[in-house]
C-alpha cells in the first residue's frame, strides 16, 4: 500500500497511545492481580464516560477532575476506597510509563522531517508531567490540551484547535490514537488517521474511516510520506 502522502505533522493521542494507563495500577503491588486489571479497565471506562456525559450536560470539568471522579467510583465499586490509595493512583497517573516503541518512533519521525505533537484531553499539567517523567520532553513541537477549548474529544473544536496551533490543514496531519472512537472522529473531521489498535478493538460503527490500522507505533514511520517543501507555507497563506 502506498504511504499516506502530504503529511507535515504527526499528532498523537496521549493516554493508551503514548502512555500506558495500566502502568498506574500495575505499580500498586499491594492490590491483588485480579483487582488491578479490573481497576484499570473500570477507571478508564468511567473516565471516558464522564468526559462524554459532562459534554452532553454542558458541565465541563477538566480531565484531572474527571479522572479523580472516575477513580472514586472505581475504588468504591471494588470495595477498596481510601484517600491514601486514591492519592497514590492519581500521582501514578501523572507518571505513566510510555509504551516501549514511543521514543524511537518519535525520533525517527522527526529525523524524517515531520513535526510531532500531542493532542489530548489531559490538562497541560498532567501532560507536562507525563512527558517529562517519560523522558520525551525533547521529542514534541507542541503539547496541546483540549482544556484550551474547554471541550473533550470527540468535539470537533478539539481537533480544530490542533490545526490552528500547528497552522496546518486537516489533510496535512496524521493523527494517531489507540482509541477507536478518537481515531474515527479525527478521520470524520478530515485528518489522515493511523489507528494504533493496541488492544485489538473491533471496528467502530461511527462516522470516519481510519486510513491505516497498526498494532504498534513502530509501524508508523514507514506509512507516512512528508509533504514537499513549501507546502506548510502555502497552507498558512
Ligand atoms: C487522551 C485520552 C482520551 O489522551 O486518551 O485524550
Amino acid at each position: 500500500m502506498a504511504p499516506i502522502d502530504g503529511i507535515r505533522a504527526c499528532v498523537f493521542d496521549a493516554y493508551g497511545t503514548l502512555f500506558d494507563f495500566a502502568s498506574a495500577a500495575a505499580r500498586c503491588r499491594d492490590i491483588p492481580d485480579e483487582q488491578r486489571a479490573a481497576l484499570t479497565t473500570l477507571w478508564r471506562d468511567k473516565q471516558l464516560q464522564y468526559t462524554w456525559l459532562r459534554s452532553l450536560q454542558g458541565r465541563y470539568a477538566d480531565f484531572r477532575q474527571v479522572t479523580a471522579d472516575a477513580l472514586d467510583f472505581t475504588l468504591e465499586t471494588l470495595g477498596i476506597a481510601s484517600p491514601a490509595l486514591h492519592a497514590r493512583l492519581m500521582a501514578l497517573y501523572e507518571t505513566l510509563t510510555p509504551f516501549p516503541e514511543v521514543a524511537d518512533t518519535l525520533r525517527s519521525l522527526r529525523a524524517a522531517g515531520f513535526r510531532t505533537a500531542i493532542l489530548s484531553n489531559g490538562t497541560p499539567a498532567m501532560l507536562d508531567a507525563a512527558v517529562r517523567a517519560g523522558g520525551l520532553h525533547d521529542l514534541f513541537d507542541a503539547v496541546l490540551s483540549a482544556d484550551a477549548v474547554q471541550r473533550f474529544k470527540t468535539h470537533p473544536a478539539v481537533y480544530e484547535y490542533a490545526l490552528r496551533q500547528l497552522g496546518l490543514r486537516a489533510d496535512q496531519v496524521s493523527f494517531q490514537s489507540s482509541n477507536g472512537w478518537d481515531a474515527y472522529a479525527a478521520s470524520a473531521f478530515g485528518m489522515r488517521v493511523v489507528w494504533c489498535n493496541r488492544y485489538g478493538q473491533r471496528r467502530e460503527h461511527l462516522p470516519g474511516a481510519p486510513d491505516r490500522e497498526v498494532r504498534s507505533l513502530a509501524e508508523l514511520p514507514a506509512l507516512l510520506a512528508p509533504a514537499p517543501p513549501g507546502a506548510a507555507a502555502r497552507a498558512r497563506s
